[in-house]
């Protein structure tokens, strides 16, 4: 992303009008507007924005320990394919990974994968990642975790706005997550989402999100809580009922979040337009592997993952990008079992042949709304065999 912004000169005059005007700068309503405005999007009844996608995972996570749906100890299955802010808190709960394969057409974690882990390790939760704008078969993963009674959590921080014909994804588990990070679809700078349909699970969102106090809550929620407790009016402002962080976005987030949100459509669009386009020469050339995306309707990238045959067809590839003078990175932080501070705390590793074969040959660059046909040529050109 060349830009903090979507229409940056403009969303840039804007904020500097609004920090010049306001006199809040802590959260408050625009925030709120924010979280009205990204649930309706979304189409869920409750969003809970954080001040970054990393602490919305935090907060999800905390929040059901906090009402007891999960506890100390119990296995929670992941996608290994993901970003580190996804499994720490796993770990730094106290709670324990299970690391899952990908499939390698899909980057995603499959029903089938998910049936024969659980199969070795009965886990009680399901975190799955939906890796840059892509899924596997979703629906089949909540039908399963459902009958299994599992809790089906997503982290939908890299596929805001991708479309199956089964649903939004964000929307097949009990909560998903969103970052608004520069990189991200839509850019509040820094900042997160949690959705959820489940009330009682915004509402410790909120308490976890804000020092563990009850302020955040409408107002029957505080009576029963202040009640329970014998709290006074007076005492409620200094009161923590469970454990919480300092996870608190900005009227500048929500700001930007409100004024990001009517641009995000027509960005979705431009960017599935540039990913189908570069796509092409992917898999014209036989050195990649090629991706399926047939069971989605609306495919929300913001990268152009590419999967090389071999390490060497890899480094071959990034030696053309990087001459070119196009950026590139990992596929995300590839085998999370590889990442050096993991086996600093965890024992149990798996045998994940697909995520590790995107470990060593997988890499992305950008693609972004305002790329030119120009740039979209020059990518082209370095996939060309
Ligand atoms: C899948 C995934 N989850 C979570 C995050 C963390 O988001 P943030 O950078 O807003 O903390 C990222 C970051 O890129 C991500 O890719």
């Amino acid at each position: 992303m060349k830009n903090a912004f979507l229409k940056e000169a403009e969303t840039k005059k804007a904020l500097a009008d609004f920090i010049l005007s306001t006199d809040r700068l802590s959260m408050g309503n625009h925030c709120s507007k924010f979280e009205v405005s990204f649930s309706t999007k979304q189409q869920r009844s409750n969003a809970v924005l954080f001040n970054s996608g990393g602490s919305a995972n935090l907060a999800m996570l905390q929040a059901l320990i906090n009402l007891g749906r999960l506890n100390t100890g119990d296995p929670v299955a992941y996608s290994a394919l993901t970003w580190s802010t996804n499994t720490m808190p796993i770990i730094q709960m106290g709670l324990e990974p299970i690391a899952l394969d990908c499939e390698l057409d899909t980057l995603n974690v499959s029903s089938q994968k998910v049936k024969e882990r659980y199969e070795e390790v009965p886990f009680k939760a399901l975190f799955i990642t939906n890796v840059l704008g892509f899924t596997a078969d979703i629906d089949q993963i909540k039908k399963f975790c459902n009958e299994n009674n599992i809790l089906l959590l997503e982290d939908n921080c890299e596929s805001l706005g991708t479309v199956l014909p089964q649903g939004r994804t964000g929307n097949f588990g009990i909560a998903s997550t969103f970052s608004f990070y520069v990189a991200h679809h839509m850019s509040t700078i820094e900042g997160g989402m949690v959705c959820t349909n489940d009330k009682e699970l915004a509402d410790m969102l909120k308490i976890v999100r804000a020092n563990a106090w009850d302020r955040n809550l409408d107002k029957k929620k505080q009576d029963e809580l202040r009640e329970t407790h014998r709290i006074s009016d007076f005492e409620s402002n200094y009161t923590f009922y469970d454990l919480g962080y300092n996870l608190r976005p900005t009227e500048i987030t929500g700001f930007l979040g409100n004024y990001q949100l009517q641009f995000l459509d027509h960005t979705i669009d431009l960017r599935e337009k540039n990913y189908l386009e570069i796509e092409k020469a992917i898999s014209e050339n036989d050195d990649f592997h090629n991706l399926d995306h047939a069971h989605i309707l609306k495919l929300s990238t913001f990268a152009v993952p590419v999967i090389c045959k071999t390490k060497e067809l890899r480094q071959h590839y990034l030696n053309r990008f990087d001459s070119s003078g196009i950026e590139t990175r990992p596929m995300i932080a590839g085998n999370m079992q590889r990442q050096p501070y993991y086996t600093k705390y965890v024992k149990q590793l798996f045998e994940l042949s697909n995520t590790d074969l995107i470990h060593s040959n997988g890499f992305y660059c950008g693609n972004y709304p305002e790329l030119s046909t120009d740039d979209i040529a020059l990518i082209i050109s370095c996939l060309e065999k």
